[in-house]
């Protein structure tokens, strides 16, 4: 088998256009005929997408921070086997939506678990499942969920509020700034047409396209 595929993910606070731009690239790449796969976080598999009917419903309210983040970790371990790992190994591009700064940003920044303890439980992804690259597409929750017309009340994390939201976004610029060389942001303050652009022109750069 020829070289490792890339592995791209896409990171963004709810709302901020990050599907548009997913189907947007899967368009293209199907159109250039580049082997890839799409997946998510938490999902992308029979268990893990179990495991993301238990977090995303709404009637789970008090479910505490630590599950939360735990069943997070969980699901992306199963993900990481029965979805990216065959795919890199075939030499695919794998891009996948969501990935360990969504834990970064929700449980730690948001919720307060702290980077600590939630690169702890994750660090079976964060040694050997790095992103080549990671496209954050940057919108304030203000500006999105203005886009939005509010929240859907079936989902539980929608329902947490703006200030939570906020936290959440800082968290993302936080991790941004850690990792100038990995995250690349991505003005969410565009058009999709424009803001897809800058995410080709970004995997060009990098060689991944
Ligand atoms: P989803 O409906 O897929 O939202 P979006 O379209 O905005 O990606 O729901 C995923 C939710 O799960 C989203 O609110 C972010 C949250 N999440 C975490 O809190 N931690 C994580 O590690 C992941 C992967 C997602």
């Amino acid at each position: 088998m020829g070289n490792r595929g890339k592995f791209i993910t896409f990171e963004g606070c709810d709302g901020c256009g990050k599907s548009t731009q997913l189907r947007l690239l899967n368009e293209y790449l199907v159109a250039n005929e580049i082997p890839h796969i799409f997946t998510r976080e938490p999902g992308g598999g029979k268990i893990s997408e179990a495991i993301r009917e238990i977090l995303l419903n709404g009637k789970n309210a008090e479910m505490t921070d630590e599950c939360e983040a735990l069943l997070y970790a969980a699901a992306r371990a199963q993900h990481l086997k029965d979805r990216v790992e065959p795919a890199l190994a075939q030499g695919k591009l794998v891009i996948c939506d969501r990935y360990v700064d969504s834990s970064l940003a929700y449980q730690a920044y948001a919720r307060g678990l702290g980077v600590e303890f939630v690169e702890k439980i994750n660090a079976f992804a964060l040694e050997k499942y790095r992103p080549d690259v990671t496209i954050f597409i940057d919108l304030t929750p203000e500006e999105a969920f203005a886009r939005k017309h509010g929240a859907d009340e079936n989902d539980r994390l929608e329902q947490a509020g703006m200030s939570f939201h906020q936290k959440v976004y800082d968290g993302y610029k936080r991790i941004a700034e850690a990792e100038p060389n990995r995250v690349v942001c991505v003005s969410g303050r565009q058009t999709p047409q424009q803001v897809f652009d800058d995410v080709l022109h970004i995997l060009r750069a990098r060689g991944i396209l």
